[in-house]
């Protein structure tokens, strides 16, 4: 990494919460030496990337990985992703890539992919939950970055939230989430796109999607074709393991609204709203974008989530669905599960 292009994705995007990243600050390298030595003793780090926080840990260490499953509350059943500095690397624990693995990585690592492949043997048990094909991305924030090339292998890092719970878009929020179960919590601001990868089977004779992400289908379909999208948009069967109904919970019931309704006059009504909203509502309002930016909406997401959740005044949270569309379909799919309990 160059010093002088150093910067944070984050710095840009955090109109609401205020944090952010500062532009053109020195890498922290003491704090990455710290994380690597963390790490090689089996210790687990929270790391910013650009899509949520990552709780990680060494990815070929079975006490670490372990470590992981007890922190998060996380169910051995539910695989884990492998980050890697770069695609060879990732590439390395697979036991065949096909064409089209190579083509996407090409064209969207470092960033919000995660593509499932056969693994090897190398691959423990724990990151797979047992099975046959393993997870494995390339994250695009420089922080992450700068770990992996420091620690030199792969890092198992699942969202650096309690299992079942919303995700962390901000140090603090991993605060929040695991507190002084996790040593040391890198801070790379917030996050820049918001939501986890877009997570895809690729197989020899096509590409399935597993999990709605930060890349949205229509983008990888105008790169790679047509992807197997099963009912992913529903959010109801768990294509992928540990996408369980209840996922992304608040604490606090979570209503979703229909198209065009407004929230009843109640008192401790919150709203996660998107688009245009007429300011009689007598609600607490968290727009995810008063002008209907599905990007801006997925930036925010989670962290107006959690907001409406720890605010006092809140007793429920009612939301509005964007459009099912680019990023719209991953918002909804964990609107869905949020609202699932
Ligand atoms: O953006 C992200 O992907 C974030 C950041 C930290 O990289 N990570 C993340 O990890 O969201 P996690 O553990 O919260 O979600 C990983 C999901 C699993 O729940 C599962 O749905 C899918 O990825 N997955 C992992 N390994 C798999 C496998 N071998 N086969 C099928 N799905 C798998
Ligand atoms: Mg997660």
């Amino acid at each position: 990494m160059n010093d002088s292009n150093w910067s944070i994705p984050g710095s840009s995007i955090s109109p609401e919460t205020g944090r952010g990243g500062q532009a053109n600050t020195a890498p922290p390298a003491a704090e990455i030496a710290r994380a690597v030595e963390l790490l090689r003793a089996g210790d687990l780090v929270a790391l910013p990337t650009e899509t949520v926080y990552g709780l990680a840990g060494d990815g070929l260490n079975p006490v670490a990985l372990a470590r992981i499953f007890e922190v998060k509350q996380r169910p051995l059943y539910d695989p884990l992703i492998l980050h890697f500095a770069e695609a060879e690397a990732a590439f390395a624990v697979a036991r065949e890539v096909p064409a089209a693995a190579l083509a996407l990585a090409k064209r969207f690592w470092p960033g919000p992919l995660t593509l499932v492949l056969p693994r090897r043997e190398v691959v423990p048990d724990l990151v797979t939950s047992g099975l046959p094909k393993v997870a494995v991305r390339v994250p695009a924030h420089p922080l992450a970055l700068a770990l992996l090339r420091a620690f030199g292998g792969p890092l198992a890092a699942p969202s650096a939230n309690r299992f079942g719970r919303i995700s962390p878009t901000d140090a603090a929020a991993v605060r929040a989430e695991l507190g002084d179960a996790v040593p040391l919590i890198l801070d790379g601001g917030s996050c820049r796109i918001g939501l986890e990868s877009t997570v895809l089977e690729v197989n020899a004779d096509g590409i399935r999607l597993l999990r709605a992400g930060g890349i949205s289908v229509e983008e990888i379909e105008a790169f790679a074709g047509p992807v197997e999208r099963a009912n992913v948009a529903r959010g109801t069967a768990p294509l992928a393991p540990g996408q369980v109904a209840h996922h992304y919970a608040p604490r606090k019931p979570l209503r979703l609204l229909a198209p065009g309704e407004t929230p009843p006059t109640e008192p401790g009504a919150g709203w996660l709203a998107f688009g245009f909203v007429d300011c009689a509502a007598n609600a607490v309002i968290k727009n995810l974008s008063s002008s209907g930016d599905l990007r801006e909406a997925a930036a925010h997401f989670f962290r107006s989530l959690r907001d409406l959740d720890d605010h006092p005044d809140v007793k429920i949270i009612y939301a509005t669905q964007p459009p099912a569309e680019g990023l719209g379909l991953a918002i909804n799919e964990r609107l869905a599960r949020a609202s699932a309990r």
